[in-house]
């Protein structure tokens, strides 16, 4: 009698890779990141930030610096923290913030979000940031790394450790983490009441569970296409609003893993280029808002499907549960449960992750351990 063990397996919890494991624990690493940051009063409570509540009342502008994933996690940021503290929030590449000549002023608050902690780009982001007499607050993976050691406060993401090369978990993590920070500084700022602010914590608390059903209702479904698509040259990944950021990172994951030409961008682009690229068979994968509250970007997002369909493209739709047209213009929908707009990111996601691990694995990559990629780029 034998028994297949080994120590890699036991590390991978069963799953055949940590890209698989850490995809898993996407809804772990929600609700491990919403953990302890609010009392029962339902208030925000970011006791591990320390940043006096005066200074957080006069931001008048925050400037997030990442790489990769994590700056498309900032571009969710700001379109949840703009709508609920009415303060801009700009993104920017942090190789690009440090080489240019940013406005920075004592009231300005730069958000480095950061897994490893360690990306050279966005440290050395954020330390021109505090030359320049701005405040710096990390959301950060790793405790103790170099990010978090030399910001101002740190708002750690509890995901756990990530050892996949390409980031899953530590994304939605960042997500959460940013949307704290944004109602945070709603409560300090008294830019929401407090019956809204706890009703969206209601919600993002629902959060992991609607993850899960993706998991567990639409693996099937997205491992279907991924056959069928495998041999695919290019694909292109178009989504709007908070949509926007989603299909970059899953444009990004797909280049990542299964070294496949992806191109992401904002849907009402297509006209200005994008579409001269779709010829017959094309794979377009398509992030759809929710149709309900007669949501006119459901409609112009569902009109761009049909024009890309109209010239031959094979579409894919990641849609809400009930919509009402996606299924008539999208070749293969993958379904995510009803939930706010400003948080679907979290669950639009998943599918996608798992897509990228699916074609991956299907073309025989290692999907831990991408050629050319470093988990944490600690050079320039
Ligand atoms: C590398 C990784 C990406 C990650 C990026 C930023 O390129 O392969 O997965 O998104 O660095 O890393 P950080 O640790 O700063 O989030």
């Amino acid at each position: 009698f034998t028994v297949d063990w080994d120590a890699s397996a036991a590390e991978k919890g069963g799953w055949p890779s940590f890209m698989d494991k850490e995809i898993h624990e996407d809804p772990e690493a929600v609700a491990n990141t919403l953990l302890g940051r609010f009392d029962e009063q339902g208030d925000i409570v970011l006791d591990e930030v320390h940043i006096g509540l005066d200074v957080f009342r006069q931001i008048d502008k925050i400037i997030v610096v990442a790489c990769g994933t994590a700056s498309y996690a900032g571009m969710v940021a700001k379109y949840a923290i703009e709508h609920w503290v009415r303060i801009p929030v700009e993104v920017e590449l942090a190789h690009e913030f440090r080489y240019r000549d940013p406005i920075l002023t004592p009231r300005t608050l730069v958000v480095a979000i950061s897994q490893s902690g360690e990306t050279m780009d966005t440290l050395m982001a954020l330390r021109h940031a505090r030359e320049q007499g701005s405040r710096v607050l990390a959301i950060c993976n790793t405790q103790g790394a170099s990010i978090p050691r030399e910001s101002d406060a740190v708002l750690y993401t509890h995901a756990g450790p990530e050892i996949a090369v390409a980031s899953t978990k530590a994304f939605v993590a960042q997500i959460v983490a940013a949307y704290l920070l944004g109602l945070y500084l709603a409560q300090v700022k008294g830019t929401m009441y407090r019956d809204e602010i706890r009703h969206i914590l209601e919600q993002l608390k629902g959060m992991p569970e609607k993850i899960q059903w993706v998991l567990d209702n639409q693996a099937g479904n997205v491992e279907q296409a991924a056959k069928q698509m495998v041999n695919a040259h290019s694909f292109l990944f178009l989504g709007r609003h908070v949509g926007y950021p989603v299909a970059l990172e899953g444009a990004l994951k797909l280049k990542e893993i299964a070294y496949t030409f992806t191109e992401g961008f904002a849907a009402g682009e297509l006209k200005h280029g994008p579409i001269a690229l779709v010829d017959a068979g094309e794979p377009v994968v398509v992030i759809v808002p929710s149709a309900r509250g007669r949501n006119i970007l459901h409609n112009k997002v569902i009109s761009g499907i049909e024009e890309v369909k109209a010239r031959g493209a094979y579409t894919i739709a990641v849609a809400e549960l009930g919509d009402p047209d996606v299924e008539q213009y999208a070749d293969v929908v993958f379904w995510r449960p009803v939930c706010p707009t400003l948080l679907s990111p979290l669950v639009d996601v998943v599918p996608l992750q798992l897509f990228a691990m699916d074609m991956a694995q299907l073309k025989g990559y290692d999907v831990d351990k991408p050629r050319n990629l470093a988990k944490s780029v600690t050079v320039e």
